[in-house]
C-alpha cells in the first residue's frame, strides 16, 4: 500500500477572510489574525505551472478507476481512493472503515412527483456509520492521529458524534461528545455509546455545545473534529468527486444538499470548483442549499440580508440533525453558492415529512434532514429555477434508521397532532402507512390484504 505519489500534493492553509497563510493551525482551527475559518488550497494546481502527472485529468481518472479492484484498504475507501486531490497524510496514520463508495439511485416515483425525469439520489447514509460524516471523519481523525492526540472531541446534533466515536475507536483515541440534551435521535446517541465515547448531554442546544467546545480546545490538548476543521471539509469533498465518476464525469445541472452547519455544502462546492479548475469536469452544476424553515439563518442571510451578514437564531425543527441557528461555515457556503449559481430555499416541517415518505416510497429512505432536498426541489420547480428537462442529484445525508421515532410518528399520524401544523399535515395523510394490529387469524390478514388491494 502506498500513497507516496501524492507527497507532492502541497496543500497550504489560508484564511477565508484575510487571506493569511499560516504554516499550521491552532487547536480551534481559526485564523490567529482575524479569527475566521481556514481552508486548504493547492498552489501548484493554479500556479500556471505545467500540470504534473497527478493533475493530468485522464491519468487521474484511470488511476482512481483502477483502485476499485485493489485489495488495499486505502484503495477500497471511497475517500482515500481520491487522495491526489487531498492534502498529504502519511499512510501509517490513515484510519479507514472503507467509507464512501455510496450508491447513486434513480428515484422514479419522486421523478413523477416533481416532473424531473432525470432525478437521482446519492445516498451518503450508506456509509459505515450511516451518515455522510464518515467521509470527512476518516480524513480528519487520521490527521488527529498524525498529531498524536489522545483525545478528539466534537459538538454534534448526533451524526458527527456517531462518526467521530467510531473513527476514534478504530484509531485507538479517546473521544468526547457534546450533544444537546433531548433533541437528538436515539439511534445516533446509541452509536456514540457503543463506540465508547465519553458522551455528555448538555442542557443547551447545538450552538451552546459548540461554544463550550471552542473554549475547551483552548484549554485542553483536545483535537477538534467539527467541520471548522479543514481536514473534515477535504474528506467530504470526495462525495462530489465520486458522484462525478458515477456520472462518467458528465455533471448534472443541479445538486441539492441540506444546510445545517454548512460544512457539507462548502465541501461539495469546493470539490466542484477544484474539479473544474483541474479540467476533470467541463462545467459547474448549480449547487442549491435547503434549510428547515425553523432553522433558516442561511436562507435569511441570502434572501433578507443580501449575503452581507448572518444573524444567529434559536433554531427549532423536528429534523434535529439540522437544528442549528449559528452555522460556522456560512461564508464558505455563500462563496460556493455564488460560484455555482445555486439557490437557497426553506421548507416547512410538513413538507419535510411528506418528502421523507416519498423518498421512502421509492424504496430508498433517509432521515428527516436529508428529505429537505426533495421538499426543496419541489419548491425550486415551482419557482422555475429547476426545469423539468434538467438533471438533478439530491444528496441524502443520513439513513432512514437513524431516526425511526420520526418515521413511526408520521405514519401513525402522531407527528403533528395537537400542533399548529396539524391542518397542513392533513393534506399529506395519503402518504401515511400506519401498522395495522389484527387478531392472529388468517381471515383477518386476508381481509386486510383485500382492503389494501381496493385502496
Ligand atoms: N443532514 C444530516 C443527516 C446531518 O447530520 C447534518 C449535520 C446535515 C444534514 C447538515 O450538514 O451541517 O454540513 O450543513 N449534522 C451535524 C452533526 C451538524 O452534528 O451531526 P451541514
Amino acid at each position: 500500500m502506498s500513497i507516496a505519489q501524492n507527497t507532492e500534493t502541497a496543500a497550504k492553509l489560508r484564511c477565508i477572510s484575510c487571506g493569511a497563510t499560516p504554516d499550521s493551525a491552532g487547536q480551534d482551527f481559526r485564523c490567529t489574525a482575524c479569527r475566521d475559518l481556514l481552508e486548504f488550497f493547492f498552489p501548484e494546481w493554479t500556479d500556471g505551472a505545467k500540470p504534473r502527472h497527478h493533475t493530468d485529468p485522464s491519468a487521474l481518472k484511470s488511476l482512481w478507476l483502477s483502485r476499485r479492484t485493489s485489495r488495499e484498504a486505502l484503495d477500497q475507501s471511497g475517500v482515500w481512493r481520491f487522495r491526489e486531490l487531498l492534502p498529504y497524510i502519511p499512510t501509517e496514520h490513515a484510519i479507514t472503515l472503507r467509507e464512501g463508495n455510496t450508491p447513486l439511485y434513480h428515484l422514479p416515483r419522486c421523478a413523477r412527483v416533481t416532473g424531473v425525469e432525470n432525478l437521482h439520489a446519492k445516498h451518503q447514509g450508506m456509509n459505515p456509520t450511516a451518515s455522510f460524516k464518515d467521509t470527512g471523519m476518516t480524513f480528519a481523525a487520521s490527521s488527529a492521529h498524525q498529531g498524536k492526540f489522545r483525545w478528539v472531541a466534537c459538538a454534534s446534533t448526533g451524526n458527527t458524534s456517531a462518526s467521530m466515536a467510531a473513527y476514534a475507536a478504530r484509531g485507538n483515541m479517546h473521544s468526547l461528545v457534546l450533544i444537546p440534551d433531548g433533541k437528538i435521535s436515539w439511534g445516533k446517541l446509541s452509536q456514540s455509546l457503543d463506540y465508547g465515547a465519553l458522551t455528555c448531554q448538555l442542557r443547551t442546544d447545538f450552538d451552546g455545545c459548540v461554544e463550550i467546545l471552542n473554549e475547551l480546545v483552548r484549554q485542553k490538548p483536545v483535537y477538534l473534529l467539527n467541520s471548522v476543521n479543514p481536514y473534515r471539509i477535504e474528506g467530504q469533498k470526495t462525495a462530489a468527486i465520486e458522484l462525478m465518476e458515477q456520472l462518467a464525469w458528465e455533471p448534472p445541472d443541479h445538486i441539492i444538499v441540506p444546510g445545517g452547519n454548512l460544512g457539507n455544502s462548502s465541501a461539495i462546492g469546493k470539490a466542484l470548483v477544484e474539479m473544474r479548475e483541474l479540467e476533470l469536469i467541463s462545467r459547474l452544476p448549480k449547487l442549491s442549499i435547503i434549510q428547515a424553515q425553523g432553522a433558516n439563518p442561511f436562507y435569511r442571510c441570502v434572501h433578507e440580508f443580501g449575503g452581507k451578514k448572518l444573524e444567529p437564531m434559536t433554531a427549532d425543527t423536528l429534523a434535529t440533525a439540522i437544528r442549528i441557528g449559528n452555522p460556522a461555515s456560512w461564508k464558505k457556503a455563500l462563496r460556493v453558492l455564488q460560484a455555482t449559481g445555486g439557490e437557497v430555499e426553506q421548507v416547512s416541517e410538513v413538507e419535510i415529512a411528506a418528502a421523507k415518505a416519498e423518498i421512502g416510497a421509492d424504496g430508498i429512505g433517509c432521515e428527516p434532514a436529508s428529505a429537505v432536498t426533495l421538499a426543496g426541489l419541489k419548491k425550486l420547480r415551482r419557482s422555475g429555477f429547476v426545469k423539468g428537462g434538467e438533471s438533478v442529484v439530491l444528496i441524502l445525508t443520513g439513513h432512514l434508521l437513524k431516526d425511526p421515532d420520526f418515521t413511526i410518528k408520521f405514519h401513525r399520524g402522531d407527528l403533528f397532532a395537537g400542533t399548529t401544523d396539524a391542518t397542513e399535515a392533513a393534506q399529506v395523510k395519503y402518504l401515511q402507512r400506519a401498522p395495522v394490529v389484527l387478531d392472529a387469524s388468517l381471515g383477518a390478514v386476508i381481509a386486510a390484504l383485500d382492503a389494501a388491494e381496493r385502496d
